[in-house]
């Protein structure tokens, strides 16, 4: 099996080719800065930094979304890609469990971690939804996909199914609710529970902004 820090970086650059040019928010660059996060907690927790960072690599290879839903995808293109790098096995299942667990899949569905690498990687994703980057991401999804960017005549869904959350097609602005302003209360370790409150009440800050152009107030 080559040296760990091999591994990582064959990964990196794999993801890279994979996922570079990307338009809608999955994009190397999410990648890159899921990792950035993930070195920035696991400084401050006990856990095994290279299931940590394979996962975070890894964790968006094959996103149902852009496989029509199918949730078995990225888990099975992982597994393939560490299997030939020579990973030890159980390594390869926890980064793949890790890879199946972390997606939100609704305001009122659960999302637990199993392991304190899984809860990192998880943190990490979800700091990249919110802050500057998660309202531009939203943004960019939301163009993506053609839906609105507001409108006031449609609220927001607490949606209590994976299936519901997944089919919305509502403005952008609803993500805010159905999402965004609810992963501050989700986030599992304490570096990353600092950094998305500092973001979530810069979100607070845009959405507030927003109301009052959107009635020519300011
Ligand atoms: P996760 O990584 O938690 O599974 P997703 O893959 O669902 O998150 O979402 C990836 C990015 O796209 C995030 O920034 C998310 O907020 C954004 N996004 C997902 N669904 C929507 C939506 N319906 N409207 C706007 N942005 C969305
Ligand atoms: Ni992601």
């Amino acid at each position: 099996m080559p040296e760990n820090d091999t591994i990582i970086q064959a990964t990196a650059n794999h993801i890279k080719s994979l996922l570079s040019g990307e338009g809608s928010g999955h994009d190397w660059w999410h990648v890159y800065r899921v990792w950035q996060n993930v070195l920035a907690i696991a400084k401050h927790e006990q856990a095994d930094l290279f299931i940590v960072e394979l996962a975070a690599l890894l964790h968006d290879i094959g996103d149902h979304k852009f496989h029509g839903g199918d949730e078995s995808v990225g888990p099975r293109m992982a597994q393939e890609w560490l299997e030939s790098l020579e990973v030890k096995a159980t390594d390869i299942d926890h980064i793949c469990l890790i890879i199946k667990e972390i997606s939100y899949k609704g305001a009122g569905t659960s999302s637990a971690m199993n392991s304190v690498e899984g809860q990192i990687v998880q943190d990490a994703d979800r700091l990249d939804a919110i802050g500057a980057i998660g309202i531009g991401r939203a943004f960019a999804y939301g163009g993506h996909k053609g839906h609105e960017m507001y409108n006031p005549a449609i609220k927001p869904v607490l949606h209590d199914s994976f299936e519901a959350y997944k089919t919305a097609s509502a403005p952008t602005l609803n993500h805010f609710y159905e999402k965004l302003l609810l992963l501050k209360y989700r986030m599992h370790t304490k570096t990353a529970k600092a950094m998305a409150a500092q973001r979530h009440q810069y979100m607070e800050g845009f959405l507030a902004q927003f109301y009052q152009e959107w009635e020519g107030r300011l």
